[in-house]
């Protein structure tokens, strides 16, 4: 396995395989891997003769600096887990490389002022900025995304299509821990009790997902969402509503929408959505 902390190595290492017309694949990601990571690995392994991973704290979508700070990093770990997930490549750039003195940041332009957007502004302008600079650095065939950062899919799916039109993203369904809580970094951020909570919390919401006629209107469910959340004791969450999973509208009955959850355990935030 190759660690590959600069853009030009990078570079000259794909361009043999290029030349060859080797299919490279790629997983962005910000470390602290997990099984979900692996999944999309696998698939890419799967799909490619390549897979190259990156590994990026990318300081720019944090709209908070203690988030950005108290983001989970453990660099040997990730190693290990890479090495026995047989990943060709890790490209580990630093901030510097990427962004090197007065390089503007994107502005997102889809599916804004709704979930993730609202209440973390900024955030998206970041991903987009850095998925820019990766997408262009590595030239992949194709790209591997979960479906639990869905309005993320959504917005990286348009953006590709706009700017990145012979790269392929491959959307890969959520890996989810044997209690149902689906993997995520950011779960190494809970303390024991506070991982138990957010199991009893996911599982109360999936007996309320089953607890009513699926032929109603997302709007008649968002009622009884609000009832639901604001019913759960001492339960912060920044928004928990069924939207089209396709427009992320408020539109149309739930046969074909999901439900999305961004709550809080201390300061841990945690987010999910769930298919109906
Ligand atoms: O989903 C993530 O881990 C990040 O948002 C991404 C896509 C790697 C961009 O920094």
């Amino acid at each position: 396995m190759l660690i590959i902390k600069d853009i030009s190595h990078l570079k000259l290492y794909l361009k043999a395989y290029q030349e060859k017309g080797y299919s490279i694949g790629y997983v962005p990601t910000m470390g602290a891997l997990h099984q979900g990571h692996g999944k999309l690995l696998k698939q890419s392994q799967n799909d490619n003769q390549k897979t190259v991973m990156s590994i990026f704290v990318n300081e720019k979508q944090f709209n908070k600096k203690e988030d950005f700070d108290k983001y989970p990093r453990n660099k040997g770990r990730d190693y290990d887990f890479c090495e026995s997930h047989n990943v060709d490549v890790i490209f580990e750039p630093s901030s510097e490389e990427i962004y090197p003195d007065d390089k503007p940041i994107l502005k997102n332009k889809y599916f804004q002022n709704i979930l993730c957007d609202r209440f973390r502004p900024g955030h998206f302008d970041g991903v987009t900025t850095v998925l820019n600079e990766f997408f262009s650095i590595v030239h992949a065939n194709k790209v591997y995304f979960g479906q639990k950062d869905y309005q993320q899919l959504k917005i990286v799916e348009k953006f590709i299509e706009e700017k990145f039109s012979n790269l392929k993203i491959i959307s890969i369904p959520t890996e989810r821990q044997e209690e149902g809580i689906a993997y995520s970094s950011r779960n190494e951020n809970l303390s024991k009790k506070q991982l138990q909570e957010f199991i009893d919390f996911h599982n109360s919401v999936i007996q309320f997902t089953k607890s009513f006629d699926k032929k109603i209107q997302i709007k008649e469910a968002n009622t009884l969402a609000k009832n639901f959340i604001t019913n759960l004791v001492d339960q912060e969450f920044d928004y928990f509503e069924f939207r089209n999973a396709n427009s992320l509208e408020i539109e149309g009955d739930i046969s074909d929408a999901r439900l999305f959850y961004a709550i809080y355990k201390g300061q841990t935030r945690l987010i999910d959505n769930i298919e109906l």
